[in-house]
């Protein structure tokens, strides 16, 4: 059905400005000042902004990891992704060695297809580089439309890669026009400071932290820039958590290399010292990177405003406190490592963001929506609000005011990250492809509505000149 809505704001990463939109068969297919349609229902948004749908790049759902396997899943997941205004999420599907990469992408086909209640893509793991994969990379960018690849340097002995194969993987992406994507961090030092943590009886929490200090994500942030130009490849690292490793990628950037950075709510609002909480609640903290001082987050504010980080994920990888946070009880090793972060991260980064002048209403579009979007090949189907665009949009209460709480939240985890923490700002409404997702705050959607979406090569929405040339066909 068609609908028009109006009395509306619209923003989006380059403009500002009142005109009403007309969406039809889950397009926008018009905007522009009193439209009209026949049989269209008007959606009155007076007082709200009207914000291209936030995508997350980087997700984490029902995926197996320490022995266990992350509460959220593609359902609950997506839920509460569309109450915070998330429209499309990118998760990451896992592969095995030794087995063919269409099997791991098969699984995440099968875990999603039935319950996502928005739009969704999949992320490759990349964890051998051999005749096989090689084989296959083509047609996985050709029929499963999936353009990023992610390397992990670290989880040694789990998910960690050699060096060889993040190089192999930054020469077959620039070659097929695909993004590498790397969790920096030195696995293999790690696992030495953790070894010597636990002989010296240094089991706590707070430990998770104190054995990979931001000299680990640092270094492995420069490396793999390093070999990104050698290669002549492209790269975007996760979870950048700290200053140390924002300013290796500012360092290659001006060397000319193609070289993007994402960082995460709990980056930019919380800091080490949760990890020391009595009763063993520190372990609610445990993801990697690990929080860092406080003075950390100002600096990574800073790169979002201008331009050295360019891109906000959730890192959503929710585990129970109890039951699940509790394995590690006695020893921070075995406490599964992740948080919960799909539901608050566009509103944070509204409220610390825009409310408290740190960066634009238009760089928080950009930065929550557009860049990520143009990043993976999804733009301007997604990311932006022009003619022609999915109408996933998010109609936004600049004035409304809510307190964070598990009570409240719409993940299945038994805990939030950011409890209490105040807010500025909430999502009233959610469209997906024209269709209320959420409407006044309820959720209306539902599960297996979320279409998955094939993603465009990383060669074809570059906008670097020297790009086009390489890989015209
Ligand atoms: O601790 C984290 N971040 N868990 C999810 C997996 C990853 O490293 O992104
Ligand atoms: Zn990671
Ligand atoms: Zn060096
Ligand atoms: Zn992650």
């Amino acid at each position: 059905m068609k609908k028009i809505i109006t009395n509306g704001t619209i923003v989006t990463a380059a403009d500002q400005y009142e005109a009403d939109i007309l969406i039809e068969d889950g397009k926008i297919a018009a905007i522009g000042e009193r439209l009209t349609a026949d049989g269209a229902e008007i959606v009155d948004a007076k007082g709200a902004y009207i914000f291209p749908g936030g995508i997350d790049p980087h997700t984490h759902l029902e995926m197996p990891f320490g022995g266990t396997v992350t509460v959220d899943d593609f359902e609950t997941g997506t839920t509460a992704a569309a109450f915070g205004g998330t429209t499309t999420v990118i998760d990451f599907c896992l592969t095995n060695k030794g087995e063919p990469l269409k099997n791991a992408i098969k699984t995440w086909h099968d875990k999603s297809r039935d319950k996502a209640v928005i739009d969704y893509s999949f992320h490759l793991m990349i964890g051998e580089v051999n005749e096989q994969v090689l084989e296959e990379i083509p047609l996985v960018i050709e029929e499963e439309g999936i353009t990023s690849f992610k390397v992990f340097m670290a989880y040694k002995n789990v998910f960690q890669a050699d060096d060889e194969t993040l190089f192999r993987t930054l020469l077959f992406a620039k070659e097929h026009g695909a993004l590498v994507m790397v969790h920096a961090e030195n696995g293999d030092v790690i696992e030495h400071l953790v070894k010597e943590a636990l002989d010296s009886g240094k089991t706590d929490p707070i430990y998770h932290a104190l054995t990979r200090p931001p000299e680990v994500e640092g270094e492995a942030t420069h490396r793999a820039a390093q070999l990104t130009g050698l290669a002549d490849s492209q790269l975007y690292v996760v979870h950048v958590s700290c200053a140390e490793a924002m300013e290796k990628i500012a360092d290659a950037r001006k060397k000319g290399y193609r070289i993007y950075g994402e960082t995460c709510p709990q980056y930019l609002v919380l800091d080490q010292t949760a990890l020391e909480k009595p009763d063993f609640e520190g372990a609610k903290y445990v993801w990697s990177p690990p929080l860092r001082e406080k003075w950390n987050q100002e600096e990574l504010w800073k790169g979002l405003a201008n331009g050295q980080l360019h891109t906000l994920g959730s890192d959503q990888c929710s585990f129970n406190f109890k039951g699940q946070k509790e394995l590690g009880r006695g020893d921070f090793t075995k406490i599964p490592n992740g948080g919960p972060m799909i539901e608050d991260r566009f509103s944070i980064l509204y409220s610390e963001g825009v409310e408290k002048g740190r960066i634009s209403l238009n760089q928080f579009v950009d930065i929550v929506s557009t860049k990520i979007a143009k990043l993976f090949g999804l733009f301007p189907q997604k990311g932006t609000i022009a003619v022609g665009s999915d109408a996933d949009l998010v109609i936004f209460d600049p004035t409304a005011e809510r307190v964070i709480s598990a009570e409240t939240h719409h993940m299945a985890v038994d805990y939030n990250a950011f409890e209490g923490m105040t807010i500025k700002g909430e999502p009233v409404s959610v469209l997906s492809r024209g269709e209320f997702v959420i409407r006044d705050k309820a959720f209306v959607g539902k599960p297996g509505a979320g279409k998955y979406l094939k993603r465009k090569r990383f060669a074809d929405v570059s906008n670097s000149a020297k790009k086009r040339v390489t890989f015209q066909q």
